[in-house]
């Protein structure tokens, strides 16, 4: 079954059971400022949730754009970890509730897609007798059904919001993937045996910032089932890098480097980065974020910098935004925004590519006999960021594939201790904007009116050659990569 296929399976599933099927929205959540990017279905319904608005239907459902960057160090490094994924979900807003949703997801699961009852085990929270009783009636037998605490069965899309104790319905790839433990079963930590493959999230409270949890007037179900990795499970692939969804990307990569997936598990790793990466960067772009050095812009400006790191290990043909139109192609059909703009979004990357290309090179013949030495000195993680424009984060993930520990927070007290000295030489300049806040609308709007409060002069170009003179002057000062301290 391709991953088309069960993307429409899954609306058409809730569309029959009286849910409206709603578009995915932005990657940039609206008016939302407590999450940079949507990282769960929920997101756009937050307002239902928590009564601040009517919804306009009791039921919906959705193939929703995520992206989360918080395990990006991960991927690529094993088969289920992504950056960008698409999220199936059912959200009812004071409708239906557990004695619902869960008997919906079990019809679904293994009468809809046919998924063998005896390898479905759920998770639910210590707490929760009324969903084990659910389960039961449900036809899962007992001792598949899992109690455990907050950290794993307790839901929330931020440190404040609609939140709720939640039920994980775990895949079992079977026992010779397992640790063998006699306790083994969903989140062992000591084998990946089952997969986490579908959280259904009851909103029961609201909250705030001190962590008191309120009771919202009406409870609500919000789930949320990753496509990737329900495709590989219908299709029996350990790894979500080997579906439909990621095969043709690889095969681009593979073709560009000359050399097979599957054949070198070094390899692989930069296989599966740049197909993650490709994706994760064109839907970003799409979505209208653009590179740069804070926010959003920096988290895209990273996730194109680790791509062009593996893209460079697999040789010089390869480029990243090569994927770009094979993205818009497999995407695209699902998210028009992908393929008006496919042009413009290979021409940014392109552009990304070209200037971090320098810096890249550079950084790595740097970085590379350091690497081989086996230790890094914070003056040495600093250097390459500051002068060479080496993002630090790069060097620590490289450094941590040979075991290689950095200092970072002796790397933060150097940057801090540059921004300081350079907070003195440039207080003059900016003097006049400060103690006034403004406010940045234009994810917002596109026009506002605004006031001009004041004019100040903008350094002149000899002034500019002269901070970058002194800027040299001080860097070779630094000169440690010659002579490391010890
Ligand atoms: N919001 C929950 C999650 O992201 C369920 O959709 O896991």
């Amino acid at each position: 079954m391709t991953s088309a296929d069960i993307r429409q399976r899954f609306l058409n599933f809730f569309k029959e059971r009286d849910h409206k099927v709603l578009p995915s929205s932005s990657l940039i959540p609206f008016g939302d400022p407590t999450t940079l990017f949507t990282i769960a279905g929920m997101v756009q319904f937050k307002p239902y949730f928590l009564g601040q608005a009517k919804p306009p239907y009791p039921r919906t459902a959705t193939c929703q754009k995520v992206f989360r960057s918080v395990d990006i160090d991960l991927v690529g490094h094993d088969g289920h970890h992504l950056t960008f994924f698409e999220m199936l979900g059912n959200f009812s807003f004071g409708d239906y509730f557990k004695e619902k949703a869960i008997p919906y997801a079990w019809e679904f699961l293994t009468k809809e897609l046919k998924l063998e009852t005896a390898r479905l085990w759920a998770g639910i929270h210590n707490d929760d007798d009324e969903s084990f009783e659910i389960w039961k009636k449900t036809g899962v037998p007992p001792e598949r059904i899992r109690r455990f605490g907050d950290e794993y069965n307790f839901w929330a899309a931020g440190p404040t919001g609609p939140c709720g104790p939640d039920s994980e319905i775990h895949y079992d790839w079977g026992e010779e993937y397992g640790c063998g433990r006699p306790d083994c079963g969903p989140n062992c930590e000591h084998c990946d045996r089952f997969l986490e493959v579908w959280n259904l999230v009851f909103i029961t409270w609201n909250r705030d910032e001190s962590g008191v949890r309120t009771p919202l007037p009406k409870k609500g179900i919000d789930t949320g089932m990753s496509l990737e990795r329900l495709t590989s499970v219908v299709n029996q692939r350990r790894s979500l890098f080997d579906t439909d969804a990621f095969q043709p990307l690889i095969q681009h990569f593979a073709e560009e480097a000359g050399k097979p997936y599957g054949s070198d598990p070094e390899t692989d790793v930069s296989y599966r980065v740049l197909a993650d990466h490709a994706r994760g960067t064109t839907m970003l772009l799409a979505d209208g974020v653009v590179p740069a050095n804070d926010g959003r812009g920096y988290v895209l400006r990273r996730v194109i910098r680790r791509a062009m790191v593996h893209a460079r290990r697999l040789g010089p043909a390869v480029h990243l935004s090569s994927g770009v139109p094979i993205v818009a192609r497999l995407l695209g059909p699902v998210y028009p925004e992908v393929k008006t703009q496919a042009d413009r979004i290979a021409e940014t990357v392109r552009s990304e590519e070209e200037r971090f290309g320098v810096a890249l090179r550079q950084g790595m013949e740097r970085l590379q006999p350091l690497l081989e030495r086996g230790t890094l000195h914070p003056e040495e993680v600093f250097y390459l960021h500051d002068t060479l424009g080496f993002p630090i984060e790069l060097t620590a993930e490289l450094a941590k594939e040979r075991g290689i520990e950095v200092d970072l927070e002796a790397v933060a007290a150097l940057m801090q201790s540059q921004r300081d000295r350079s907070r003195t030489a440039t207080s003059n300049f900016s003097a006049p904007l400060a103690g006034r806040a403004s406010r940045f609308v234009g994810y917002d709007h596109l026009e506002a009116d605004t006031s001009v409060t004041d004019v100040f002069p903008v350094a002149g170009e000899a002034e500019r050659g002269a901070r970058r003179a002194n800027r040299r002057h001080r860097l070779a000062e630094l000169e440690w990569v010659e002579s490391p301290r010890r």
